[in-house]
């Protein structure tokens, strides 16, 4: 199924066992590490060759004038884009006056691994020089999972068979160049040179450059020091310039000598902090790593991990490649957010500039459920980053004649960056999404200090947006009229069943917080008519149905609409939107991406069996999933209509996105959200995980090429293993207090030392649904 035939599928890495210049930029985003603070591509430790050189900061960006053709009122005047900073990873090698440049001279052999479990890049390789000196180079990469603002690298370089003449030049670079955008709206904006220079220093060892950019007036600052082993006959020298700071060490090796330099470097920034203070922060933060060393930081990276993957491991037999997939999956959404820390988790993480860097809903809707029951802590620092951005949010609201507060559909600061309304104003589902894993996340970690400072407040202003946004017509309904819901293929539609429903779960949600916290509804100002209202409006909130099809309608009239002409849209013209114009999508029956599907995954309660069975046979042959965040939702839905080899299919779809390219763009960064989805397929489609209140059902059944599932998850003072084979699934309470779980409906207690083993009934059987032509799900492409 993998089509990049350079990675092996082992079950705790991603090897690749040769270079291939062709796929470069999309290994630098398969070999990126980042821990949601820091983020560095897996570009060549040499700077070059590169596909696109990258260097992230979570939180930094540059603000840039949104054009417009024709303005309108409350347009987002400026954009922001996320930068490449200076860029620590930089060892460049000279061997006998050659670079070592793989475009040239011989490449004997070139491996790259990503270690799951260590949290390391590593690299080996041998190469002739043009002149016909030959190297061995051994490099080993980390972003410190321990330590927020440090990223190392141990480079070492032996000579093989003849006497070498060496030179490293360690390296911090601001303001590369980066190669100019393809067109794809996906991409980036790629600002030339963002920063200017405020120190540069290069001293003993020690190198420092601090920058600040230009409009958005936040101050970079980035450290590096040095350990050098090598021959007696090695010496070293620093200098610096505004953009450049450098350590050239040089040495003679005999063949069999080596010369390392272990660098260890330090990033931070801030947007009121002065240049001492920020220099002073990195120099800090440099000397706590150099106390820990390169030995140490690779051993707490090491026990970090060993713990995360503890918890959040997934097991699949019988298939090594989805194997392979999740656990990379898991790693990747981990460092997207493991330090954030109240930053956003950008759509790719800090693994590219794709999407400009902006954070959309993928992070509520797509990213927090894995963290909520893996790593909870990191849910709650995502969390806060929304409610410290209330005060844009709540402009933004205000601008639009409306209450309560209208977060961003995509933004890195807080505040809007679509200059596209109608898919991005109009889908206010994000506010939906983000009181959603409020509601999620207290419910599972029972964090209820979160919920009385930001978890509260998220909820009440989100269900002002939609008691201000919707509307009760004269029998009483409520609508929500004229909005976009995910399927991006329509727009500005009334009552949008995934929106509405998410809405109504969201006024409820809200009414309960203020019930359980009345001293801060009162600070907030709700009264019991406010949050009645609420409850009002969500009783009568209007679903729309086709009576006559027997389903629901995605929106109010979609069924009504012509169909798409799929039989003249060739392969080539996918995705449509690069192909056809907006007014036709939004006028005929064709779904970018799960929407209703996602409906019945969100709200499934709302739903019965019959209807789960029907909606999915109904919408599937529209769906042409040209959004990533549209397969593991199918998988999910899928599973539970008993298509398991559908749900296994769209599962292998989600886990492949970027370990095979499937959707060609993995260049430009990984699709967090897709990867996080893999997780979801798994557990919500095959172990059927559903929410009941603060309780979780369970609805396992696997697909035929699994022979087992398994995977733990957290919840309040318990950690539950379940453990899914084909005909009985085992639940053992791994620690804490006994659990209640519903197993296909029914309930379960699971004790200490008394697993339940409970017996998996056969799939319902429906029809198998139909895919547009040519949007089979991938892995049979
Ligand atoms: C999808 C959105 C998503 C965005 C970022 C778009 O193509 O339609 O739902 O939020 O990509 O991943």
């Amino acid at each position: 199924m993998i089509t990049h035939r350079s990675y092996t599928v082992e079950p705790w890495a991603v090897r690749e066992t040769r270079l291939d210049l062709d796929v470069l930029a999309q290994s630098e985003s398969v070999f990126a590490l980042s821990n949601g603070h820091v983020g560095w591509r897996g570009n060549l430790d040499e700077g070059e060759p590169h596909g696109l050189p990258g260097s992230y900061l979570g939180g930094v960006y540059e603000l840039h004038p949104l054009p417009y053709a024709e303005a309108g009122y409350g347009y987002p005047e400026s954009g922001q884009t996320v930068i490449n900073v200076t860029n620590g990873k930089v060892l460049r090698l000279l061997v006998d006056d050659e670079p070592f440049d793989l475009r040239y001279g011989r490449l004997t052999s070139h491996e790259r691994l990503l270690d799951l479990r260590r949290g390391v890049l590593e690299r080996t390789c041998e190469w002739t020089s043009p002149a016909g000196s030959t190297v061995r180079v051994r490099s080993t990469r980390l972003v410190s999972l321990t330590q927020r603002a440090i990223a190392a690298v141990a480079y070492e370089v032996e000579a093989v068979d003849s006497r070498s003449r060496v030179v490293i030049q360690s390296e911090l670079v601001a303001n590369e160049s980066l190669p100019g955008s393809d067109g794809d709206p996906r991409g980036s904006k790629a600002l030339v040179s963002p920063l200017e220079a405020e120190e540069d220093v290069a001293v003993g060892h020690r190198l420092r450059l601090v920058h600040r950019t230009r409009r958005s007036g936040l101050r970079v600052a980035v450290a590096a020091d040095h350990v050098v082993s090598g021959p007696e006959r090695t010496t070293y020298a620093g200098e610096s310039n505004v953009d450049v700071a450098r350590l050239t060490v040089t040495s003679v090796l005999e063949p069999g000598e080596k010369l390392r330099v272990e660098k260890l470097v330090a990033h931070g920034w801030s947007a009121v902090r002065s240049r001492p203070a920020m220099s002073d922060q990195v120099e800090a933060a440099l000397a706590a790593a150099g106390h820990s060393g390169w030995d140490g930081l690779l051993e707490e990276q090491r026990g970090y991990l060993d713990d995360f993957w503890a918890r959040a491991d997934v097991q699949v037999d019988g298939d090594e490649e989805v194997q392979q997939a999740v656990r990379f999956a898991l790693f990747h959404v981990l460092q997207a957010g493991a330090r954030a820390e109240q930053r956003a988790i950008p759509a790719k993480g800090l693994t590219g500039s794709g999407y400009d860097g902006h954070a959309f809903w993928d992070t509520e809707a797509f990213v927090l459920p894995l963290l909520t029951y893996t790593s909870p802590g990191a849910v709650a620092e995502a969390l806060r980053w929304r409610h410290s951005t209330l005060p844009a949010a709540r402009e933004r609201a205000a601008q639009l004649g409306l209450r309560g507060a209208a977060f961003p559909w995509r933004t890195i600061e807080g505040s809007e960056g679509s200059a596209y309304w109608p898919a991005g104003t109009a889908a206010f589902h994000v506010n939906a999404a983000i009181a959603d894993a409020v509601v999620r996340y207290t419910a599972a970690s029972g964090d209820t200090r979160f919920e009385r400072e930001a978890g509260t407040e998220l909820l009440v202003e989100t269900a002002r947006l939609w008691r201000s946004l919707g509307h009760h017509d004269h029998r009483g309904a409520f609508h929500i009229d004229g909005v976009t819901g995910p399927d991006e293929y329509s727009a500005i539609a009334d009552d949008n069943t995934y929106t509405n429903l998410m809405a109504r779960a969201n006024l409820l949600a809200a009414a309960d917080a203020c019930e359980r916290h009345a001293d801060r509804a009162a600070e907030l100002g709700v009264d019991d008519e406010e949050s009645a209202a609420w409850r009002d409006a969500a009783e009568a909130m209007y679903i729309p149905y086709n009576h006559e099809l027997g389903v629901h309608e995605q929106h109010e009239g979609f069924t009504r609409y012509q169909r798409w002409d799929f039989a003249a849209t060739g392969p080539d013209q996918y995705p449509l939107m690069l192909h056809f114009p907006y007014f036709d999508l939004y006028r005929k029956q064709v779904i970018k991406q799960a929407d209703l599907v996602l409906a019945m995954y969100t709200c499934g309660s709302w739903f019965d069996e019959e209807h789960i069975a029907r909606n999915f046979a109904y919408y599937e042959p529209l769906t042409v999933r040209d959004s990533s965040l549209s397969a593991c939702c199918q998988a999910v839905i899928a599973a539970q209509a008993g298509h398991l080899r559908l749900a296994y299919d769209y599962t292998a779809e989600a886990a492949l996105m970027d370990l095979a390219d499937l959707e060609h763009n993995t260049r430009d960064g990984l699709h967090i959200a897709s990867l996080a989805g893999t997780w979801t397929a798994l557990v919500a489609g095959f172990g059927g995980l559903r929410r009941n209140g603060t309780g979780l059902c369970f609805a396992p059944r696997l697909p035929e090429r699994f022979s087992r599932l398994a995977f733990s998850l957290q919840l309040l003072e318990s950690r539950l293993r379940v453990e899914i084979g084909p005909d009985k699934a085992t639940y053992t309470l791994l620690s804490g207090p006994p659990l209640t779980i519903k197993h296909h409906g029914t309930p379960v207690t699971v004790r200490a030392d008394a697993p339940a083993v409970l017996v998996v009934p056969p799939a319902p059987s429906h029809p198998a649904p139909e895919q547009p032509p040519h949007r089979r799900p991938n892995a049979h492409r």
